[in-house]
């Protein structure tokens, strides 16, 4: 930092602490979600969080500065905006109202909050937004590539061909001809990029730029690239690989689609521009175009689904180095890409998270090497081989074992999911990584390596997109402990880029049934604001033009049944309304809101305004009625019936969606319909006198063509209680019979569940719901099939798509096993941690994005003594733990800055309880509620709380 440029920091720093009286504190500002972006959002939003170490402390005001220099953030100088002191308690998303933001700008912010008391405290530290390239005509440079597929031969792959083209390798050499000051790097392809500086990649990120509808909008993203850069020459560099765009996606070659890749082009294609400014202010652009030359190199093979081929003889020799002579490459070819609409990468990359050692090495026959990496995880390898040029180590990825020891592969299907290195032979050793694939895998079986090798020639690159951890739970129970481990696990690998059904097979599409029942649960483990800020969006530009959502989202037409499927086109609509939930996001509704209304008029066309769904109502669907209950066990739920309830629950959220952003007779409009769909389901689907819930089963025939259909059908289900009362589809009266309906159904199966991803997310909130908090309890508990701790009883460190996965140790049953469709790693049952959090640890947001909540745990009379569970929210974080001793309850809890909490402590009566030593009701200054149930209400604000009752 130049000497003035501190003295004015210094001197500014002493005038905003001279005037802090307060000390309340923002903190983490982040601007459309994240911290110190590129963005081109021209309205951002701006977020902070707050602290203080006075209790009960709230905002009254605040004031934003945002300034084209760090030296005009001050009162009285920020160019851009002063917003004053505006009145209010907002910290989440206030919209940025300043000067117009221009393609480049750099805005440095800070704010400062008043108290309480109306003291302002001190300002916060500034930090900083970039604008990308806002005008199509800011982009100058061209669609660059190098087409090999025409001269690319099938390779034959399990009775399939694969088409797998070399990668394309592009450089140019540019001249530096001052210093730089800044430079900025505004990249995209179509299909996948890696871009380098003088041979080394620039960014950490990978699988960029992520997978859209190419055709509605590519992404582009940003690196600052200025410490990359000094005066003189660089050779710059790019590899492409086809990607999403180009390569493999899904089961289309399982399945014999006419198409099985290049969905949307058949050649990657590069379009970058490198800004430099110099320090004399002069500024030059280096653009992809016809001046760069390309050829093939070392990535011989490349794509998604099957793994990477690097011939290391093929690396064109110093090619990084700006004396390399590329006389004998050819041009880049100026790729023909049409208009294609460029936006700035909204979320996280895909970046490696962890990086994780083998435990152990199994020596197989025919020089083959089982490496236990010890976790299911998506990512992949780094390769150290030292070795005769020519020798070829291949990788093959695997998540399970057969009881033999065999690499099980059977479960990966079409895809390939192998890497192959052949070395050069460098005397020094060689290291590889592969750029644009990744697995699923725990295990990693390892052919042709030159002699013996060890746990440090293999190592584990955990991949996902890099989603801020943001929740934490444990108790003294080490099977539940594991399940929560497996569930962040499952959604580390899953989390890429969309929100995959799996990381393994060929498949990794993302499926909306899936998403929409676990982002309650993802938006407690991670920050996934960004995140589904981007898959919604894909989720939107993935609409059918009649209006239903798909099956998938970005959905290229891997199969032309795939259309849509009750409780997965509600994707459409939940994801958003959780985006609100969790974060009081109010822009994602408007910004879908035509989108979706149009998918409930859709539903009023396909219901014939009947408000409710006869069965057979989506037989014309493949398979007839969508995927209804998928995997469940046992008699099937009428998907009819379902899909009356997921009509129904929308419309709710659609009424809530609409009060939140003003919209009041759209509220009232699905008020309406939301109550006219309960009516005529409870007409249809119950009978009124003893609140069963029914079908016409013989509506379904022998149930050919229906998932499961020879199981046959009934109303009378787990899932069907489950979602009638966790969907909010009975009265008070109702919910109460349905209870008992479900706990009688529960003891009935065994005390087992027998539920698929409709039903299991629903099935446990429905008991607590209804004063089963025991039962629920004991499904989670439970360790035999059916059950999530079934599968941590036999070795799962993911969570299954399938209740009986595996079964350790039992051949028999492994045999008959589905291993075609059969995931390791499969979020959708990981769902239960939305009942482990909000009732375990019974923290639960009332108002959108916890600015209010409440902390009710459930606490069960045996086998779990101890809980403690912690989420930084949008408003800061919050914590609550509780323990059993001696016959108390000691319950700690905090509730951060700016947010109220209404804690239920659970008591034998309301004499009972203290509050840091002191008993509740001798608290002056502390609203106490009422003392029902076995629970003393409090109202509380900020601080952090310990309470100590009695219990049973
Ligand atoms: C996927 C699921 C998905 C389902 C549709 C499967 O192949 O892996 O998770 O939701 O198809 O039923």
């Amino acid at each position: 930092m130049k000497i003035s440029t501190f003295l004015v920091l210094f001197s500014l720093m002493l005038s905003s602490k001279a005037m802090a009286i307060s000390d309340l504190t923002p903190e983490y500002l982040r601007c459309e979600y994240l911290e110190n972006p590129f963005i081109d959002e021209r309205e951002p939003r701006l977020s902070w969080i707050l602290a203080s170490e006075e209790r009960d402390q709230h905002q009254t005001a605040y004031r934003i500065l945002v300034a084209s220099k760090m030296e005009l953030l001050e009162p009285g100088k920020a160019d851009l905006w002063d917003s004053n002191k505006i009145s209010g308690d907002q910290t989440t998303q206030v919209i940025y109202k300043g000067k117009a933001l221009t393609s480049r700008q750099k805005c440095y912010w800070k704010v400062q909050s008043w108290d309480k008391k109306d003291q302002p405290g001190e300002w916060s530290e500034a930090s900083t937004w970039e604008m990308g390239l806002l005008m199509s005509s800011d982009w100058k440079s061209k669609w660059i590539g190098k087409d090999f597929s025409s001269n690319t031969l099938p390779i034959p792959y399990k009775n399939k061909e694969l088409l797998l083209p070399p990668s394309p390798i592009l450089r140019n050499k540019i001249n530096l001809t001052n210093k730089v000051s800044k430079a900025r790097l505004y990249i995209t392809s179509l299909g996948l990029y890696e871009y380098l500086i003088n041979g080394k990649k620039v960014g950490q990120d990978f699988l960029a730029p992520g997978w859209t509808d190419y055709n509605k909008r590519v992404y582009y993203n940003v690196y600052d690239v200025t410490d990359r850069l000094d005066q003189g020459e660089h050779v710059l560099q790019a590899i492409l690989s086809p990607g999403w765009y180009s390569g493999y996606i899904g089961y289309a070659l399982l399945i014999g689609n006419p198409i099985v890749r290049a969905f949307y082009g058949d050649t990657p294609a590069l379009r970058a521009q490198l800004e430099v400014t110099y320090s004399n202010g002069e500024t030059a652009t280096f653009s992809s175009n016809e001046e760069w030359k390309a050829t093939s190199g070392g990535l011989v093979e490349s794509d998604i689904l099957h793994g990477e081929t690097f011939d290391a003889r093929k690396v064109p020799e110093d090619w990084s180095k700006t004396n390399f002579n590329d006389n004998n490459w050819d041009n880049a070819e100026i790729i023909n890409a049409g208009k294609r609409n460029l936006e700035l990468y909204p979320a996280q990359p895909v970046q490696v998270t962890e990086v994780i050692k083998p435990i152990e090495i199994h020596e197989r026959e025919n020089g083959k090497f089982i490496f236990n990496m010890g976790q299911n995880f998506a990512g992949l390898v780094k390769l150290k081989v030292k070795g005769k040029a020519g020798d070829k180590v291949v990788l093959r990825f695997g998540e399970m074992l057969h009881p033999d020891g065999r690499l099980m592969d059977e479960n990966l299907r079409m895809a390939r999911a192998t890497d192959t290195y052949i070395l050069k032979g460098d005397p020094n050793g060689e290291e590889w990584t592969p750029s644009f694939t990744y697995h699923g895998f725990q295990y990693v079986e390892v052919t042709g390596f030159p002699g013996k090798p060890t746990k440090e020639n293999i190592t584990g690159l955990v991949l996902g997109s890099n989603t801020p951890r943001v929740g934490h739970f444990e108790t003294d129970h080490p099977m539940v402990n594991q399940l929560y481990k497996n569930i962040v696990w499952t959604q580390r690998a899953n989390f890429v880029d969309i929100p995959t059904d799996c990381p393994q097979r060929d498949e990794r599409m993302g499926w909306t049934g899936d998403a929409q029942t676990y982002a309650g649960t993802a938006a407690i483990n991670m920050d996934v604001s960004a995140f589904f800020t981007k898959w919604i969006q894909d989720l939107n530009d993935a609409q059918w033009d009649y209006g239903a959502y798909p099956d998938y989202a970005p959905a290229p037409g891997v199969r032309s049944s795939d259309t849509y499927a009750p409780g997965w086109m509600e994707a459409g609509v939940i994801n958003p309304y959780e985006q609100f939930r969790a974060y009081g996001d109010t822009r994602i509704i408007k910004k879908g809101w035509e989108n979706m209304e149009r998918f409930m008029a859709f539903h009023d066309k396909k219901s014939k305004g009947a408000f409710f769904y006869p069965e057979g109502s989506f037989a014309d669907l493949s398979p007839k009625g969508g995927y209804g209950d998928w995997l469940s066990i046992g008699k099937k739920t009428p998907p009819d019936m379902l899909a009356t309830m997921y009509y129904g629950y929308v419309a709710q959220l659609m009424s809530e969606m609409a009060t939140a952003i003003g919209k009041s007779e759209r509220a009232i409009h699905y008020q309406n319909l939301s109550k006219k769909i309960k009516s005529a389901f409870a007409d249809h689907y119950m009978d009124k006198a003893t609140g069963r819930l029914t079908t016409n089963a013989s509506a379904y025939g022998d149930g050919k063509g229906y998932v499961d259909g020879q199981m046959g059908f009934s109303g009378n289900t787990q899932t069907a209680y489950a979602n009638a009362i966790a969907l909010d589809f009975l009265n008070e009266e109702q919910k109460k019979i349905a209870g008992e309906h479900l706990a009688e159904l529960i003891l009935e199966n065994d005390g087992k569940l027998a539920t698929g991803f409709l039903g299991a997310k629903q099935l446990l909130p429905a008991l607590s719901a209804t004063g089963h908090s025991d039962l629920a309890y004991q499904l989670l508990l439970n360790e035999e099939y059916p059950s999530w701790g079934f599968e941590i009883k036999n070795g799962a460190t993911t969570i299954w798509e399938r209740w009986d996965s595996y079964v350790k140790d039992d051949p028999e049953k492994m045999a008959s096993l589905n291993n075609g469709m059969n995931s390791f790693s499969h979020y959708a049952f990981g769902s239960v941690f939305e009942w482990m959090f909000h009732n375990m640890a019974g923290i639960r947001s009332d108002e959108a994005g916890y600015k209010t909540f409440i902390i009710a745990p459930e606490i069960p009379k045996k086998a779990i003594n101890y809980v403690a569970a912690s989420h930084e929210s949008i408003h800061g974080k919050i914590t609550s733990s509780w323990k059993k001793e001696n016959g108390k309850l000691i319950m700690d809890v905090s509730i951060p800055v700016n947010t109220q909490a209404t804690i239920f402590i659970p008591a034998k009566n309301e004499l009972d309880v203290t509050l840091d030593n002191k008993r509740l009701d001798q608290h002056k200054d502390i609203q106490l509620g009422h003392f029902y149930n076995g629970k003393q209400t409090v109202k509380l604000g900020s601080g952090t709380y310990h309470f100590v009752s009695s219990i049973d």
